[in-house]
């Protein structure tokens, strides 16, 4: 795939690239990135290029995600969704790998989740038990580590966001829980549209 043309992304690549190439700590690695993303994520550039991007999520279960880019030496993919206004997600996790989810336009909560069963892992029952909502506004970056449980509501208008994870969709499995039947349904996340970063 070929690199994204908007030079803030051109650069922030390079970052994300000089990290890995020096074997973080995993926790270290995505906090830098985090912090890497802030200009990014201010970007007057990027901000006029996301409102031409399409709706991608209406809310459960139809969820898609652009796909700008994927690191052909460490694999970790820039994505991006718009989420349509008053929008629920299901309950879900992103499967093992780190995502950051960097807010460009609009405002969204996020609720986490933790079990409460000790059932197997990906056949449940589950019990959840909530525990957090925490609202994010523009330039906000919500880190969701390996198997963390959430679910994300959009706010009064629909939002943009910018995102980074370790792997790309479709290359790992993820898993979406329902709260009132106890079920677990593995699935390979979001439908990726490829669309140019420019
Ligand atoms: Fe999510």
């Amino acid at each position: 795939m070929e690199k994204p043309e908007l030079p803030v992304a051109i650069r922030f690549v390079a970052q994300i690239r000089s990290l890995y190439a020096q074997n973080l700590d995993p926790d270290v690695l995505w906090a830098k990135i985090k912090i890497a993303m802030g200009p990014l994520l201010a970007d007057p550039t990027l901000k006029e290029s996301s409102r031409t991007w399409p709706l991608t999520v209406e809310g459960a279960p139809k969820v898609k995600n652009l796909l700008f880019y994927e690191d052909p030496d460490f694999g970790f993919v820039f994505n991006a969704t718009v989420r349509k206004a008053h929008s629920v997600t299901s309950i879900h996790d992103h499967g093992d790998v780190w995502t950051l989810y960097g807010l460009i336009e609009g405002q969204e909560t996020m609720y986490r989740y933790e079990r409460t069963d000790n059932t197997p892992r990906d056949i449940g029952p589950v019990q959840l038990k909530q525990v957090g909502c925490h609202h994010i506004g523009p330039g906000d970056v919500d880190s969701v580590r390996p198997g963390e449980i959430h679910q994300e509501h959009g706010g009064a208008e629909n939002s943009m966001a910018f995102i980074v994870r370790a792997q790309k969709a479709g290359t790992f499995k993820q898993r979406t829980y329902n709260r009132e039947t106890g079920e677990i349904k593995l699935n390979d996340g979001p439908t990726l549209i490829p669309h140019r970063l420019c």
